[in-house]
């Protein structure tokens, strides 16, 4: 496994690599990820590498999508161990830049879409989508992969970073990856290891409130405002920043359409942001 860090010889290794003796163009996966890497991560580079003949994985804790006063410098980092995951996955080469190989002074920036870049997590987080995009634009370019794999879990994340390859008429599949969770419901997340023993407990309070939508719809119970609002009196006592039902599109609907609904839930646990979600 190849670890670079300069994205011009990361852009020249894959322009050599994706051409065999033959001149036959070979596929790349593109695994992004802010290191910290958990089973979710490898499920991302298992899809990438049955998909793929080479899999590039990015380490990079990206200081755009922070918002002053975050968890920048708290961030958990586990490089070494990091770098043995990716070797045990099979990953070709692992993009392991500093902040200055990947940023300048005067930058040029992307924006989030005024509208579906500053609801629900862009509603607290201002200016946080114009980070992920930024940092992705950039990454897509120096990888140039013919697929990128990005969890379910972020949703809007995923959401936006697909808008932005159908806005721009970028050359790349994004793949969609289902949310990985622990054997009691919590979906694996980096920041979970911010969490104590009880806030854990309180935080399968989301999953919880997914499982109880999903129950709703067992019954036939298709009615938005019922479900969110059992599921607002699931997640009590938690500071909830929302619960919403949206169609594929990111709008908000009233009724859930099977096969078109995602129903998304975000709540605050100690000083931990948490999301969770269904795909319906
Ligand atoms: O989801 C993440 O880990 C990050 O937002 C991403 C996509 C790697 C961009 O920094």
């Amino acid at each position: 496994m190849k670890i670079i860090s300069n994205p011009l010889e990361l852009k020249q290794y894959v322009k050599n690599k994706t051409r065999d003796s033959l001149g036959e163009q070979k596929s790349i996966g593109f695994v992004p990820t802010m290191g910290a890497l958990h089973e979710g991560h490898i499920s991302l580079i298992k899809k990438a590498k049955e998909q793929n003949d080479i899999v590039v994985v990015s380490i990079f804790v990206n200081p755009t999508q922070f918002l002053a006063g975050e968890d920048l410098d708290t961030y958990p980092k586990k490089d070494e161990a990091d770098k043995k995951i990716c070797e045990f996955s099979g990953v070709d080469v692992v993009f392991f830049p500093r902040a200055e190989d990947i940023y300048s002074e005067d930058e040029v920036s992307l924006l989030a879409p005024k509208v579906r870049g500053y609801v629900l997590e862009g509603t607290s987080r201002p200016g946080h989508f114009n980070g992920v995009l930024t940092v992705v634009m950039k990454l897509l370019h120096i990888v140039s992969p013919t697929r990128a794999y990005f969890g379910k879990k972020d949703a809007q994340q995923l959401h936006l970073i697909m808008l932005m390859v159908q806005q721009f008429f970028m050359d790349v599949e994004i793949v969609p990856v289902d949310t990985l969770r622990e054997s009691d419901g919590l979906a694996l997340s980096s920041r979970n290891v911010y969490l104590s023993p009880s806030q854990r407990e309180e935080a399968l309070k989301l999953s919880a409130s997914l499982h109880l939508a999903h129950k709703m719809l067992r019954q036939n119970i298709f009615d938005a405002n019922i479900i969110t609002h059992k599921m607002r009196e699931c997640l009590k006592p938690l500071e909830v920043e929302y619960v919403v039902v949206l169609n594929r599109d990111f709008e908000l609907i009233e009724k859930v359409e099977i096969g078109n609904s995602v129903i998304l839930v975000e709540a605050i646990v100690g000083k931990t942001r948490l999301l969770d979600n269904i795909w319906l």
